[in-house]
């Protein structure tokens, strides 16, 4: 592999003008910057980043920490954060916590052993985990805010809110809640949008709470054939209401026919379950982008602390509801 010393020696300038002229470096003029950034890339130069990191003290890799990379919400977030983060030249170490507070606390052991830069951070538990305190260096939450650390979420309430007025508009006025976990904002902030928005309006004929993996424990099975008059199901993610359009249609109840169901997350999975999912989307580019810009900010030595990003969902409107 080239090193710095052959791309000096291709230019015929010294070791200190390639690297100022690489790192963007004021000193170095346009012409000279031009034959080095060439020659880089003739020889096929790319720094090396342990013996940067022995140098600057910064590795240029961050951690990315999620609750469950099985539900395409994820995934899906992952990569706009990698994407993000590539364009800077920050390698993504990615943990999952699958849901469990312990592997939540292993990873994070893991990634303050290696020295990551910073950590994008998706919390499993209500409680800030030791290796959090112990890590000493920036923190940026997603979508789970947490007191003294910046966050970049969604407007969940507004989510529910959303959802209120699409059911009204579309008739329902007895709806049955497959809401997520209580101990998760989101799920509660959504649902809460919900049930507040109309509430003389819209009557909750049931609710059940289900975990955002989507299984489906036996009451809301039962709930689902019983219905009590509901007209539409609201669940809590987009997984709960594939798990509940499965179980359904497996039961020869028919989605929207008999019942209507919406979602929320907008997962690439809403658009090709049959009928489409109604949901509500998150901007999962926008946020991912803005938590490694806040990350980026904080290692370049700004005060992030207190900053909190909150941005709008949109109703995406499938075949999963109809009018009654
Ligand atoms: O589907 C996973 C859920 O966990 C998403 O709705 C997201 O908001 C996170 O809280």
């Amino acid at each position: 592999m080239a090193t710095i010393k052959d791309v000096a020696a291709k230019v015929g300038v010294s070791v200190a003008t390639v690297s100022n002229a690489l790192n963007g470096k004021p000193n170095v003029g346009s012409a000279v910057r031009r034959k080095v950034l060439r020659a880089a890339k003739d020889l096929g130069y790319r720094p090396h980043r342990a013996a940067q990191a022995m140098r600057k003290g910064r590795t240029r890799a961050i951690g990315l920490v999620l609750p469950d990379l099985t539900n395409p919400f994820f995934p899906q977030l992952a990569q706009t954060v990698e994407n993000k983060a590539r364009k800077l030249g920050l390698l993504v170490c990615l943990i999952d916590s699958q849901d469990s507070l312990e592997g939540e606390a292993d990873g994070l052991t893991l990634l303050a052993q290696h020295g990551v830069d910073g950590i994008i951070w998706c919390p499993v538990g209500p409680r800030i985990p030791r290796p959090i305190h112990a890590f000493g260096r920036p923190v940026v939450l997603i979508d789970r805010p947490r007191p003294g650390f910046a966050i970049v979420q969604s407007n969940n309430l507004m989510g529910g809110q959303l959802l209120a007025q699409y059911a009204l508009r579309h008739g329902h006025t007895r709806v049955g809640l497959l809401s997520g976990p209580r101990s998760v904002e989101s799920a509660q902030q959504r649902r809460n949008g919900f049930v507040t928005a109309h509430p003389r309006q819209i009557e909750i004929a049931w609710e059940v709470r289900v975990g955002f993996d989507g299984i489906l424990p036996p009451e809301a099975c039962a709930a689902l054939l019983e219905r009590r008059g509901a007209t539409l199901v609201v669940a809590g993610n987009d997984l709960i209401a594939i798990n509940a359009l499965r179980w359904l249609t497996q039961h020869d109840v028919r989605v929207p026919d008999d019942v209507s169901i919406v979602g929320f997350d907008d997962i690439s999975w809403a658009r090709i379950v049959s009928p489409r999912l109604t949901t509500i989307a998150q901007p999962l580019v926008a946020i991912g982008t803005r938590a490694v810009e806040l990350l980026e900010e904080r290692l370049s030595g700004a005060a992030i602390a207190d900053r909190a990003t909150v941005f709008d969902v949109t109703l995406v409107e499938r075949e999963s509801v109809k009018s009654i």
